[in-house]
């Protein structure tokens, strides 16, 4: 019997299926959700621009003055995490990205009829935050999305899917 469910959505459109995907079992199965999201200081800067072009998030959270957003300029592939690290205030806005990603997913949730809704926002490789927030939160189920923001596209699931399922020892929904 399915007792707690973890989805883990990096604002990407096939996450956001694995969100609605997980808020209706949540819903049906009447058993708590909790939405969660890995940050990346070290990820692609062009990965984070899709994630923050994602339904405005940017627009949303880059009034705060502690954060630098110029990362999000920056075309190509390159890291955001070059040579010393990102800054104090790239932190701070990957952070407040990140949240609003949840914030967003869990509010998504809640209007398809989840009950009981929380968030999780780590920082870590994404496979491995993603199973660790799982148990911690004591889930018995994942979803999360075949695809997500990267640009590689293949046959086969993106690479934090597969390791996902490959590593979990619970039960692992893949959404497409
Ligand atoms: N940083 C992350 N935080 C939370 N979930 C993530 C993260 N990255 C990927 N995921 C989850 O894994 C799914 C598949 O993404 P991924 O394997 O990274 O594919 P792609 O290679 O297309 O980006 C996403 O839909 C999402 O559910
Ligand atoms: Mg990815």
């Amino acid at each position: 019997m399915t007792r707690h469910i973890l989805v883990a959505t990096d604002g990407s459109d096939t996450a956001q299926k694995a969100v609605t995907l997980a808020a209706e079992l949540a819903a049906k199965f009447d058993v708590p959700l909790t939405v969660g999201h890995v940050l990346q200081y070290g990820r692609r800067a062009d990965e984070m621009a899709r994630m923050a072009e994602v339904e405005h998030i940017v627009d949303a959270v880059k009034g705060n003055a502690n954060a630098d957003f110029a990362f999000l300029n920056r075309s190509g592939g390159g890291l955001i995490n070059t040579g010393t690290g990102p800054s104090q205030q790239t932190m701070r806005a990957i952070s407040l990205i990140g949240e609003e990603i949840v914030k967003r997913g869990a509010q998504h949730a809640r209007d398809l009829g989840a009950k009981t809704v929380d968030t999780r926002v780590v920082m870590d490789d994404p496979a491995d935050g993603i199973l660790d927030m799982a148990e911690e939160a004591g889930a018995d189920m994942i979803v999360v999305g075949h695809r997500g923001l990267g640009r590689v596209r293949s046959l086969l699931a993106g690479s934090v899917a597969q390791k996902v399922n490959h590593n979990a020892e619970c039960t692992v929904v893949i959404a497409r």
